[in-house]
């Protein structure tokens, strides 16, 4: 499909509307959500008992997919819950919605109010627009590539745009990471450890850097959104998938983050089909001159890199 034939300021609007109204639905569904809520025997978990997944999930991404196929019956779509029923996914130049229905599905099930809609958009494999919507707390979060990142639609990212705050290093930074739901030992263990490192004196573990604190949010798309607004500094996941980074992706670069590929490298559209996930908060240029916000960036992936290790 040539350029001229996506608008991409119609399609901005567009994932806005729906977001809110995917939230409604979100909002509904919460009276039920036990109801397909996994237990030990419920089928309808995915990989294991802790891959919850519940109707509304289900039934919010019918809704979304449906709205999106009537009025852009030619865009591509991936979607969660539309992958868990078989559905292949690529990443092609084609304008390519890129959907979580529900993102916190864990938080969903145990009323805690951390979930939100995910929308993501691509054109020629770049993450152009970007909307999270958290019905709980109804806030918005998105961006148009090029037109800044809001909250709101009204009051411009980070909170602190057009200064952001200076961030020194990494033992200063809160950092967002998950748990996810791969529990294998390997994985835990593993992840375990690099959350001591982040969180440990470097006295007594080596390799340390007692980082202000973690946060596990439950949410891989507030994670982006937190970082995009500034309150979050970091946030590092292995394991989740494009439809959990897509929007944040768009957002959280718009608002001045910048996010990297696996292990530190720089970031590719490709990316977004990994499972590694790493972005950095924009960071103001040094007073002195000595170093640039990016610069800055890059030397905090660093130092966070070499604590994580092998990831
Ligand atoms: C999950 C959440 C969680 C992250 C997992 C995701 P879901 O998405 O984003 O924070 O740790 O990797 O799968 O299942 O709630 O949509
Ligand atoms: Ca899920
Ligand atoms: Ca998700
Ligand atoms: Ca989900």
């Amino acid at each position: 499909m040539p350029a001229a034939d996506v608008n991409l300021d119609e399609v901005y609007a567009f994932a806005i509307n729906l977001a809110r109204e995917a939230g409604k639905r979100i909002l509904e569904g919460s009276a039920k959500r036990h109801q397909t809520a996994a237990t030990l025997d419920n089928p309808n978990t995915k990989k294991n008992r802790v891959d919850l997944v519940t109707e509304t999930d289900q039934a919010v991404e019918a809704y979304i997919k449906d709205s999106i196929a009537q009025t852009y019956p030619d865009f591509c779509f991936i979607g969660e819950e539309s992958y868990a029923g078989g559905e292949r996914v690529e990443l092609t130049d084609e304008p390519t919605f890129i959907v979580d229905p529900i993102d916190g599905t864990t938080n969903f099930v145990h009323g805690l109010d951390f979930v939100c809609c995910s929308i993501g958009f691509t054109y020629k494999q770049e993450p152009v627009i970007g909307v999270i919507y958290n019905p709980f707390l109804d806030k918005l979060y998105s961006a148009q590539q090029g037109k800044g990142a809001f909250l709101n639609e009204s009051t411009r990212l980070p909170l602190t745009h057009p200064n952001p705050a200076p961030l020194a290093s990494l033992g200063d930074a809160v950092i967002g990471v998950e748990w996810g739901s791969d529990r294998s030992k390997a994985i835990i263990e593993k992840k375990g450890k690099m959350y001591m490192r982040l969180a440990g004196d470097g006295k007594e573990i080596e390799g340390g850097v007692m980082a202000h604190s973690l946060r596990s949010i439950g949410s891989a798309a507030l994670n982006y959104s937190y970082v995009a607004a500034g309150q979050l500094d970091l946030y590092f996941e292995i394991g989740c998938w494009s439809w959990d980074v897509c929007a944040g992706t768009g957002i959280a670069r718009e608002a001045g983050g910048k996010v990297y590929g696996r292990g530190g490298k720089p970031w590719s559209p490709q990316d977004l089909m990994g499972h590694h996930f790493f972005v950095v908060r924009a960071i103001a240029d040094a007073p002195d001159g000595s170093e640039t916000g990016e610069q800055a960036q890059d030397r905090i992936a660093k130092e966070f890199f070499a604590a994580a290790e092998d990831w």
